[in-house]
Parts: structure tokens; C-alpha cells; sequence
């Protein structure tokens, strides 16, 4: 069925249109709450990953406000898992005007950081249920948990590659912030598994990135109490009895002297904002912390009252207002009916978190000579910097380019090392969880200098 379509869409393009494929593009120019022309080329669409249950994906499309025909095309996804990567978050080429809500739709100005100024992007909606992705049934909404999310998207890049055939010889990466740092190199592993079985269209990976990445593994909570102690946070007297009692293993306490003392560093860290140390500590932000570091937590939705305009999350609860308001959904060409109330994070539905680790993706990869860019912003406290650089470090790879500062402005933009097989780690100085947001301007340096193949 699937290489009979292709060859068909081979053979007359034409005939793609009608094929039953419930693929539907907008060229979007103009958006509500932004003055004139968008002054880039943004493209939504949905593609359909499930025929038998009606599953459709929604995606941004942004071109490359460089060289598109030569520049990278790079997925990117938000974490979560469940938050949509709406075109405002992180990489994105839109940002709102940070004025209080008075009722009228939020306003927007352009991201002069934007990563499609390197870079064409795609912003996925995904897995099905986050932002305007849906099912038509509610089958579609079953088993929803890492693999059904890497396959759903892997099916999304070959339909839309046989769609923007134009794209499919340029330089490919996958990237993903926070839970889609575990999802990305799951999906470019699945990915560069039908580039070996030649499957068509044969997309041109060339590698990832990730970003204050989860991996399922202990790795991800065992450095907290350093990372706490190392800021001040807690005493030494509270680390060295965690230290002396919990002998390296902080996640499942052994005795009771442990337990005492991870529960004393977690009443003392929830006096700040994990995921931006030195930051404001709004409940918004706790809650949009909190159900990542639960497994298998299901908090039903983010608290329901509005941020202050002081909290980091008040650019998210803009977000909700203009997404729901159906002018905004009209020009996005989001299908009515399909999707309820928009939620930024959507944490109503069952997910399985079904691959364990994925540290072993990231070996994999960078074994197979595929290039890697792991990126913390270093005032994260959800993952903090430690914990991710010590999971790179468990691959026993020999140094290339030793720990140095990386410039911006004769300035550090943060640190880095680079070790054999393509694998990078840098930290952005200054950045908190979702680091790109906290530090666009480095963010995008960085990544500008990474996807050229250049040295940061
Ligand atoms: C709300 O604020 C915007 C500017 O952010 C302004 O243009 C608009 O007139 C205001 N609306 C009301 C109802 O005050
Ligand atoms: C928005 O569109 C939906 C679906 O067409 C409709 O049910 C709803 O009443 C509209 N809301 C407003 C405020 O116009
Ligand atoms: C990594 O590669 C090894 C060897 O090819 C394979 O056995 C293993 O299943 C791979 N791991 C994952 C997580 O795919
Ligand atoms: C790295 O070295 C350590 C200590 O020698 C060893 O236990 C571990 O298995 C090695 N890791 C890999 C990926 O080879």
C-alpha cells in the first residue's frame, strides 16, 4: 500500500490530492495579534500517522529565512510528554508581547532568535491528544507512551518528505527539549533503521540534538543533591550525611538516615524555582516541573489560576488564550471540532512510559557516526547539568576538544567539551530548564555554529 502511493505520488503528483491521505496544508501569512505579513514563510498542516483510528499530527513548517534550499531541516519537539511545540516556545520565530491579559487577544512580536534563521523547521504537535493533534477516534488515545510516539513520528517525516520532496536532500536533525530529549534519539535511531532498509523517502539524517534532556535513567535524579549543594542550596552538613548514608544511590533510599536526609534537600529546594534557580517560584511553574520527575505521575492539568506577570509561565498562559481563541485557530487552519480546549502541557491522558532508558540510543547513534549536540542550561535543577554530562561521560569516549568557554560577544556563552564520535556537550550559562527560552540569543549561536559543522 505504502510504496504503490509513493509511486503513484511519483508518477503524477497531482494525483496525491485526492488520494486519501487527509493531508491538508495552510500557508499561513498573517496570524491574530500580530501587525502585517509574518516576515517569514510558515506553513500548519496535519498528517495523518493512523489510517484505522483517524490520527492526525499538526505541525509548523518555518523555512529557512537563510538559505533554504541548502540550510538543515530540523524536527523539533517540546517536552512534556504532551506539550505542543506551538510556533512561541523555545526554537520558535514568534514571541509574545509580556503585557498583562486585558481581555483582548495577547499580542506577538517576531523572534529575532528564531532557529529559522539557520535552519527550516518543523514543530510537531506530538504524541496524538497534545495541542492540536488528534484522533478521530478514541482507539487513537489507547496506548499512547514512547513507542507509539516515535513511530507516529518517524510515519510523519516520510509522509511529509514525500510531500516537500524539495527538502529531502538537505541535511536532517532531530532535537528535542527536556521529555523529547528522551524521545530523540529513539526517533533518530528509528529513523536511521529505515535508512538502512532503504526505505523511500530516504531522508538525510545527519544527526541530533537535545537539550537539559531526560533519559529514564538514574542518571537524571542522582545529581540533585550535588547540584543543590554545589549552589548553596543545602549545607554541607546535609550533603555529607546524604552523601555517608545514601552511598550514590538517591532514588530508592536503602536505610532510614538516607530518606531523612533526601526528604530535608527536597523541603529545601522546593523553596525555589527548580527549573530556573535563581528565579521567581510561581505555583506555575512548580506544577509545570513537578509531573516530570514523578514516574508515571498523572497531573490531571497545570493549576488552573492565572500566573503573575512576574512568573516565567505567564508567556504559556498567553499562549492558552490565544490558541483557544478560534481566530487564531482559522488562520492556523486547525479543524474545528477536533481538539477541546487548547492546554499547552496536556496531562489528561494515559501514557505509558515504555522505553526505560534511552542512553543507549544516544551510544548507539553516536557509535553509527551520527553528530550530537547535548545542551543544559546550567541553572536547571530539574536536570540538572551534572547528571547529563555524567551519562556522556559514561561512554568512555576519548576527548577531542577539552573543556573550554564557547564566545558570544567576547563573552562565555557557556561551556564545552567535544568527544570523539561527534558528541558535544555545552552548557548554556545562565539557562534554566527549557534552556532555548531562557537564553535565546546563545541558543541560537550555538545552534547556528553546531548545524554548520563548525566548532562553537
Ligand atoms: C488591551 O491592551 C492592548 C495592548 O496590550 C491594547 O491595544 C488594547 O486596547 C487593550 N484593550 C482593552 C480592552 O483595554
Ligand atoms: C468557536 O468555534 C466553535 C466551533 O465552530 C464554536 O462552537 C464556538 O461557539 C466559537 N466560539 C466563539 C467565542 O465564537
Ligand atoms: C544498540 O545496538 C546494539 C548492537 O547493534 C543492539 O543490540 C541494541 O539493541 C541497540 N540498542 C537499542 C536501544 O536499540
Ligand atoms: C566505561 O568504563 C567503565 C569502567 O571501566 C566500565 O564499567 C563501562 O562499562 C564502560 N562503558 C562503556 C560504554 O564501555
Amino acid at each position: 500500500m505504502a510504496a504503490s502511493l509513493f509511486f503513484l505520488s511519483l508518477v503524477v503528483p497531482l494525483v496525491l490530492l485526492l488520494l486519501p491521505l487527509s493531508r491538508s496544508t495552510t500557508v499561513v501569512t498573517h496570524l491574530p495579534g500580530f501587525h502585517g505579513r509574518l516576515p517569514f514563510h510558515l506553513e500548519t498542516g496535519y498528517v495523518n500517522v493512523d489510517e484505522e483510528t483517524g490520527t492526525e499530527l499538526f505541525y509548523y513548517f518555518v523555512e529557512s529565512e537563510r538559505s533554504p534550499d541548502t540550510d538543515p531541516v530540523v524536527l523539533w519537539l517540546t517536552g512534556g510528554p504532551g506539550c505542543s511545540s506551538l510556533i512561541f516556545y523555545e526554537v520558535g520565530p514568534m514571541k509574545f508581547v509580556l503585557a498583562p491579559y486585558n481581555g483582548s487577544l495577547p499580542q506577538m512580536a517576531y523572534n529575532p532568535y528564531s532557529w529559522s534563521k539557520v535552519a527550516s523547521i518543523i514543530l510537531l504537535d506530538s504524541p496524538v491528544g497534545t495541542g492540536f493533534s488528534y484522533a478521530r477516534d478514541l482507539e487513537g488515545y489507547r496506548d499512547v507512551g514512547d513507542l507509539s510516539f516515535a513511530m507516529h513520528v518517524v510515519t510523519f517525516l516520510s509522509k511529509w518528505f514525500i510531500d516537500h520532496q524539495h527538502y529531502e536532500s538537505n541535511p536532517f536533525f532531530v532535537g528535542g527539549s527536556s521529555y523529547a530529549g528522551m524521545m530523540t534519539p529513539i526517533i533518530a535511531q528509528h529513523i536511521s533503521q529505515e535508512i538502512e532498509h532503504g526505505k523511500q523517502p530516504r531522508i538525510n539524517l545527519k544527526g541530533y540534538l537535545v537539550g537539559n534532556p531526560f533519559t529514564g535513567s538514574d542518571y537524571d535524579r542522582n545529581f540533585r543533591a550535588q547540584y543543590a549543594h554545589g549552589v548553596g542550596i543545602i549545607s554541607d552538613q546535609l550533603y555529607e550525611a546524604a552523601v555517608g548514608n545514601c552511598k550514590g544511590n538517591y532514588i530508592r533510599p536503602r536505610n532510614k538516615l538516607c530518606d531523612m536526609a533526601l526528604n530535608t534537600i527536597e523541603d529545601l529546594i522546593s523553596e525555589i524555582d527548580e527549573g530556573y534557580i535563581v528565579g521567581i517560584k510561581c505555583v506555575w511553574d512548580l506544577l509545570r516541573h513537578r509531573f516530570m520527575l514523578e514516574e508515571n505521575a498523572q497531573l490531571s492539568e497545570l493549576s488552573p489560576e492565572q500566573p503573575t506577570i512576574n512568573c516565567f509561565a505567564y508567556r504559556y498562559y498567553l499562549s492558552n488564550i490565544w490558541a483557544n481563541d478560534n481566530s487564531t485557530r482559522d488562520a492556523l487552519g486547525v479543524k474545528h471540532g477536533t481538539i477541546g480546549e487548547f492546554k499547552r502541557c496536556r496531562k489528561s491522558m494515559p501514557y505509558s512510559f515504555d522505553v526505560s532508558s534511552s542512553i543507549e540510543y544516544h551510544f548507539n547513534l553516536t557509535s553509527r557516526g551520527y553528530r550530537a549536540l547535548v545542551f543544559s542550561g546550567d541553572h536547571d535543577l530539574v536536570m540538572p547539568f551534572l547528571g547529563t554530562h555524567a551519562w556522556i561521560r559514561s561512554f568512555n569516549l576519548s576527548i577531542v576538544d577539552d573543556w573550554r568557554a564557547w564566545h558570544l560577544g567576547g563573552q562565555a556563552g557557556g561551556f564545552t567539551i567535544t568527544y570523539a564520535n561527534h558528541l558535544t556537550f555545552a552548557t548554556l550559562k545562565g539557562g534554566g530548564h527549557s534552556a532555548i527560552e531562557y537564553r535565546p540569543r546563545e541558543s541560537l549561536a550555538m545552534a547556528q555554529r553546531w548545524l554548520d559543522n563548525k566548532p562553537l
